[in-house]
């Protein structure tokens, strides 16, 4: 039998976690300069090793962020990443072990939330998990996709360079703003350990308004094919658009559309309700290839969680939740237009992972009745708890990390 210990590991060990980790993804360990900027990211007792026997056989990080939820309150939320057992230590309950030492650190920091993007959509839901954001990706051809006249000119966009980048970046995300429920803040690190990949290819647009305030950015690189033995396209690949209204979001998306030399433009992580197909004139044009879980969630501290969001108008409804992972969070709570635990009989019943599905408004509880993952013992429950769920708009993170 052997000895399973969790511990955050020592400043001196962050580089053989990375290591594990980047192994665990079949990826060779970093080069001294990806380190260097992969370290930013990892946080002195927030980086948690599981050694079998004394050895390092496990490791899980998370980043210190916050995440917006519906009502515009903003919470402490762990961004969990660089999470992997070595290939010969698997299914012996190291993650399973890492995951309760996380959610433990997470409450004693006082962080209701913790949120991950997974590699696999079959490992989260067993700790309480649920997917809580989407994202989508698009495909435009440059040349055919034509801005509708309708569509705002927007003000001026400008490229800039790497050390410009690091200055202005960080200062527009936060002057942006977490307007949007499902928008994390990134740490100094997130962004240290991003900027530092402009060395190499990207390339960054910053926009700014009529009064020459920097209000949206946009982050491309661009990959070519061989013009001879292939079809010569050059694709500009967009990782990265923020920006502070539809004005700012139209005149990044026109600089891109108006981008010499460009065949194909394709962006990722994208908002399920950007406009984009409504910005064109043949809004056919707006391809999009796949539509793909983004933010995964977990409410650790359900009452507080629940307390912090709030609620459409309609008749409370009372939810049993089943946690069983953290029990202390399982009970009735009655939702709207406050969450309190309370001692009636439950309306619905749900598990903690499709509460956190539910939580910033990205599914519907009917949908969610449609696939039998909520229990439903009062029908008339059913329409109360969608209006009481349910958001202007989608939520969405933007953020990979
Ligand atoms: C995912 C990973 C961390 C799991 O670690 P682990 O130590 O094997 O997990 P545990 O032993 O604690 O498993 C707990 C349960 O989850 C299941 N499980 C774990 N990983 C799974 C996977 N990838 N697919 C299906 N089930 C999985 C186990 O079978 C076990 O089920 P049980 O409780 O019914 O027995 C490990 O497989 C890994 O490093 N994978 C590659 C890297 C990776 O994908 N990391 C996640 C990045 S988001």
């Amino acid at each position: 039998m052997s000895d399973l210990d969790v511990r955050p590991v020592a400043e001196s060990e962050f580089r053989d976690a990375n290591s594990l980790f980047l192994r665990t993804l079949h990826i060779p360990p970093a080069s001294d300069d990806q380190w260097e900027r992969s370290s930013a990211r990892y946080e002195p007792g927030r980086v948690l090793g599981a050694f079998v026997d004394g050895e390092l056989a496990g490791t899980a990080m998370a980043q210190s962020s916050s995440l917006a939820v519906p009502g515009g309150a903003v919470l402490p939320a762990g961004a969990v990443t660089n999470v992997g057992v070595r290939a010969d230590r698997t299914r012996r309950g190291a993650l399973t072990a890492l995951k309760r030492a996380q959610f433990a650190d997470a409450r004693e920091r006082g962080e209701p939330l913790t949120m991950l993007h997974a590699s696999e959509a079959v490992i989260y839901g067993r700790f309480g998990y649920g997917v809580a954001t989407r994202a989508r990706k698009v495909r435009l051809d440059r040349a055919r996709a034509v801005p509708h006249p309708d569509v705002p000119a927007g003000g001026a966009v400008r490229l800039v360079d790497a050390a410009t980048a690091e200055k202005v970046l960080p200062e527009v995300y936060r002057r942006i703003g977490l307007t949007r429920p499902g928008m994390m803040s990134r740490p100094d690190g997130w962004w240290r350990h991003r900027l530092s990949a402009l060395q190499q290819n990207a390339v960054v647009v910053v926009h700014s308004d009529d009064h020459g305030v920097d209000d949206g950015f946009a982050l491309y690189e661009a990959k070519a094919n061989d013009y001879r033995f292939d079809d010569g396209m050059i694709t500009i690949q967009v990782g990265d658009v923020q920006a502070a209204d539809t004005t700012a979001l139209a005149g990044l998306w026109r600089f891109l559309l108006e981008l010499d030399m460009a065949h194909r433009i394709e962006a990722v992580d994208r908002p399920v309700n950007e406009p984009l197909e409504w910005w064109l004139t043949d809004r056919r044009q707006c391809r999009v290839t796949g539509v793909g879980d983004d933010l995964w969630l977990r409410l650790v501290d359900v009452p507080a969680a629940l307390g912090a969001r709030s609620f459409g108008a309609a008749d409370p409804v009372v939810i049993a939740v089943r946690d069983p992972f953290l029990p202390e969070n399982s009970g009735s709570y009655r939702i709207g237009p406050e969450a309190v635990r309370c001692a009636d009989d439950p309306q619905l019943a749900v598990g903690v992972d499709v509460l956190a599905s539910l939580y910033l408004g990205d599914v519907s509880v009917s949908e969610l009745v449609a696939a039998g993952r909520v229990e439903v013992r009062d029908p008339a429950a059913v329409a109360a708890a969608d209006r009481l769920f349910a958001t202007a708009e989608p939520p969405w993170c933007g953020t990979a990390f």
